[in-house]
């Protein structure tokens, strides 16, 4: 795809901001070198041996009740101790006893209403990301549940929309099959709740999917993967700012680094797997952490990884790679055929970004051959269009940090309902994506084309629909996008959740 840029004013764009780096930050934090944005917050605990914990998958969770167009379900929010570290209790926010919390099952067409019970002792915020969402049940993050202990009235304040005890959330799944996740997303303090264990699986199924013959069932894996850090007594640790500031403290607001590589909530992981194809969903729930997956062994030919799907949905045809860069809230459905491998080779999935033991994130276990192999068909899908010289308008996003007010888009803090952009629905819009460090950019409501980065082709990386890009240092980045179907106010922000409390987000309305 190609697309005529502006070379000078593009360029001196990206060297503007990356001028605006250089100046630091008044609270204390240095800017830290490509790949590691963040610092690390070491764990007060000694930890456990890599490849001793199977694999947990995260529950499917059952409708509590069907009709002819919706599948309804009930998650509970509340604390629960969770054993993470053998021998050690961490006490954490879990959507319905479990982290990751249950996964949504969900076909194409059919709505979810998924009504979230709030029993923590903090209001909450549930957002799909890569949802097809109207606003009212997207998640801006004013619009709270209130603690359904506290729960009085429900109220419009601000001309937010407030609820106590409980929300529904409509889901239309109006969208193709793909890997969507929920979260918390409270104003502030999404960081927090990330870590304390509010993330779930959300897979959208549809019948073009179905017909391909992927790896289904028990080898259809997804993959959550976070880092964590944990205190000597098994809680987890985190260097939230005073209980009425957001965010984390100073030397933390690069992002917040675990020393405990998680999977499904496991540490370093291993998976008993056929020497067959298994579709890996892989997504990165991490707050800050960049990973650079790869399997080691390769096998031999290498292009271990064959990706099938980006974060909206599958792809037109297999990407095969060696690496993948996944940055937070990316997510990357890609097949690995362990057939290559002899039976009894243990397969490391590595993260070439990491060291010690964030080096390491899971591994498989290839144990014997089996007769059923079905292979990956070269075609996926007749990928929709979206014809970039058709856009209406170009708008520009400077993703900076200001020594005056942390993170900031356009030079600005988040501040509920300052709008940044009016998109007009059912139009394609160029937008300019501009960073002075690593800024992972996520759009919501509808995902969109990576069409350049710094003037130059995309990487492979980058194919397919995209709700989430990984925006490098002082890098300007061309996407294009559309919104559909629904209007109302939506966030455009930084993934890097320390970034998104510390005011690395905004509103805009589509109209
Ligand atoms: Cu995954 Cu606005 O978030
Ligand atoms: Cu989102
Ligand atoms: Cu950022």
């Amino acid at each position: 795809m190609s697309f005529a840029l502006s070379r000078r004013g593009f360029l001196g764009a990206a060297a503007a901001a990356a001028g605006v780096a250089a100046t630091g930050w008044a609270g204390g934090a240095r800017l830290l070198g490509p790949g590691d944005p963040g610092l690390l917050l070491p764990s007060q605990v000694a930890l456990p041996r890599p490849f001793t914990a199977e694999l947990p998958i995260p529950r499917v969770l059952e409708p509590i009740r069907r009709d002819a167009g919706a599948d309804y379900y009930e998650i509970v929010q509340r604390p629960t101790e969770l054993e993470i570290l053998p021998g050690l209790r961490t006490p954490a926010w879990t959507y319905g006893g479990s982290f990751p919390g249950p996964t949504i099952l969900a076909r194409s067409g059919r709505r979810s209403v998924v009504r979230h019970r709030n029993e923590l002792d903090q209001p909450a915020v549930v957002h799909l990301h890569g949802g097809h969402t109207p606003a009212d049940s997207d998640g801006y993050p004013m619009d709270l549940i209130l603690p359904a202990h506290a729960a009085a009235h429900p109220t419009h304040h601000a001309g937010r929309d407030v609820a106590a005890g409980q929300r529904d959330y409509t889901y239309p799944n109006q969208q193709g099959a793909a890997t969507l996740w929920y979260h918390d997303h409270r104003h502030g303090g999404t960081g927090y709740a990330l870590w304390q264990g509010l993330a779930g699986f959300h897979l959208v199924h549809d019948d073009e999917q179905d017909a391909l013959g992927l790896p289904t069932g028990a080898r259809d894996l997804p993959l959550m993967i976070t880092d964590r850090s944990f205190a000597a007594d098994g809680s987890f640790r985190y260097p939230r700012a005073g209980a009425h500031q957001h965010g984390v403290t100073a030397p933390y607001m690069n992002g917040v680094l675990g020393d405990v590589i998680l999977v499904n909530g496991a540490p370093w992981p291993v998976a008993r797997v056929d020497a067959a194809r298994y579709r890996l969903r892989l997504l990165n729930a991490s707050n800050a952490r960049r990973y650079r997956l790869e399997l080691d062994p390769q096998p031999p030919g290498g292009d271990a990884l064959v990706q099938i799907g980006s974060d909206g949905g599958l792809l037109g045809r297999p990407i095969a790679h060696d690496r993948l860069d996944i940055s937070p809230a990316e997510r990357f459905d890609i097949v690995v055929d362990f057939s290559r491998y002899r039976p009894g080779t243990r397969v490391r999935l590595l993260n070439r970004l990491g060291s010690g033991a964030t080096a390491e994130v899971m591994s498989f276990d290839v144990t014997g051959p089996t007769g059923d192999n079905p292979p990956l068909p070269a075609r996926l899908r007749t990928e929709p269009a979206l014809d970039p010289a058709r856009a209406v308008t170009t708008r520009t996003f400077h993703f900076q940090l200001r020594p005056d007010h942390g993170w900031t888009i356009n030079g600005l803090p988040y501040e509920a309902g300052r709008v940044l952009a009016r998109p007009r629905l059912g139009t394609v819009e160029i937008w300019r994506l501009i960073s002075d460090f690593h800024h992972p950019i996520h759009l919501h409501l509808d995902p969109f084309l990576v069409l350049s980065r710094n003037n130059r082709a995309p990487n492979p990386a980058d194919a397919g629909w995209k709700d989430t890009v990984d925006l490098r240092p002082a890098e300007a980045v061309e996407i294009a996008v559309r919104f559909t179907d629904h209007a109302g106010t939506y966030m455009l922000h930084c993934h890097n959740a320390e970034h998104e409390d510390m005011a690395m987000m905004a509103d805009f309305v589509t109209e």
